[in-house]
């Protein structure tokens, strides 16, 4: 065994909780993270905790994507980029429009059968104000649901719309605008995942439409009051970012969302993306 081989056998990974429910710290160096040896930790701990945050790793884009790599499949942004800007910022970003989206609760990528597994955002310009990124563990929430609760969940079916994503923040759209956004084919999803390993975890967020079978009003209430639950203190974390910092979240099991910041600020964060392994069934 090389001196480098019996140094990455020895490196252990060193870690704190941030929330009892929600979220590690991870406190490696970047030398360390790059190496790989802690890649099979990092998947364990993301899946059980939700967010994991490299404080202050000054990752370059990269470092970034190698890092990524030592996690999973990597998927380059529909963009065709390697590396998205996050921002809302047309000159930096020009689907900058549909990121608004982002403000509001939501599961990246729940237009399609298997999302995204995970995925990882760095900061690099901090916004004036506001901006700060928050987190649900969606497993933990729905773990502490009442039992007579989780049976009368546990078989709906949900529609899910890009449509109604976008009237969050664009209420009154044009009759053009609707249909663009009508491109995107509605989804029916499960409200509870049941995932391989047998864990549940619960499928939320802006594009949740309509609870198949149920009128209208109970549907909203179900949705609604489902994702206030999820997103309560208990299973909440919000992430206020310093410059470098690096924070990756399990797609899987968890929401997220940005808080709101001035478009115009130049707050800029760059994302990678690991591809999902496991459809929403
Ligand atoms: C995303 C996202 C939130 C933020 O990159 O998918 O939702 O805080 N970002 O910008
Ligand atoms: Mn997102």
């Amino acid at each position: 065994m090389s001196q480098a081989q019996k140094k990455s056998a020895a490196t252990q990974l060193v870690h704190e909780d941030l929330k009892p429910n929600i979220g590690n710290r991870i406190l490696n160096s970047k030398q360390e993270l790059l190496g790989g040896a802690l890649a099979g930790e990092l998947r364990e701990l993301i899946g059980r905790r939700g967010v994991l945050v490299f404080p202050k790793i000054n990752f370059t884009d990269e470092e970034q994507l190698v890092f990524t790599r030592t996690l999973g499949t990597f998927v380059p942004e529909i963009s065709g980029n390697d590396v998205l800007k996050i921002s809302l910022d047309k000159q930096q970003n020009k689907n900058a429009d549909y990121l608004k989206g982002s403000l509001y609760w939501h599961i990246d990528g729940t237009m399609n059968r298997v999302p995204v597994g995970s995925a990882i955002l760095s900061s690099k310009v901090l916004p004036t104000w506001g901006g700060n990124t928050e987190f649900c563990n969606t497993y933990a929430a729905y773990d502490a649901l009442p039992e007579k609760r989780k049976q009368e969940i546990d078989q709906l079916r949900v529609v899910h719309s890009m449509w109604v994503s976008q009237l969050y923040y664009t209420p009154e759209p044009t009759l053009a605008q609707l249909e663009d956004w009508m491109k995107f084919e509605d989804i029916e999803l499960p409200l509870v995942w049941k995932h391989r390993d047998g864990r549940k975890s619960l499928i939320l967020g802006n594009t949740a439409r309509q609870v198949v079978g149920m009128n209208e009003r109970e549907s909203a209430k179900t949705l609604h009051g489902l994702r206030e639950w999820a997103t309560s203190e208990p299973f909440h974390y919000a992430h206020v970012w310093s410059v470098g910092d690096t924070v990756m979240w399990d797609n899987t099991g968890t929401m997220h969302r940005a808080m709101p910041y001035d478009p115009n600020c130049g707050r800029m964060l760059h994302r990678t993306k690991l591809a999902g392994e496991e459809p929403f069934n």
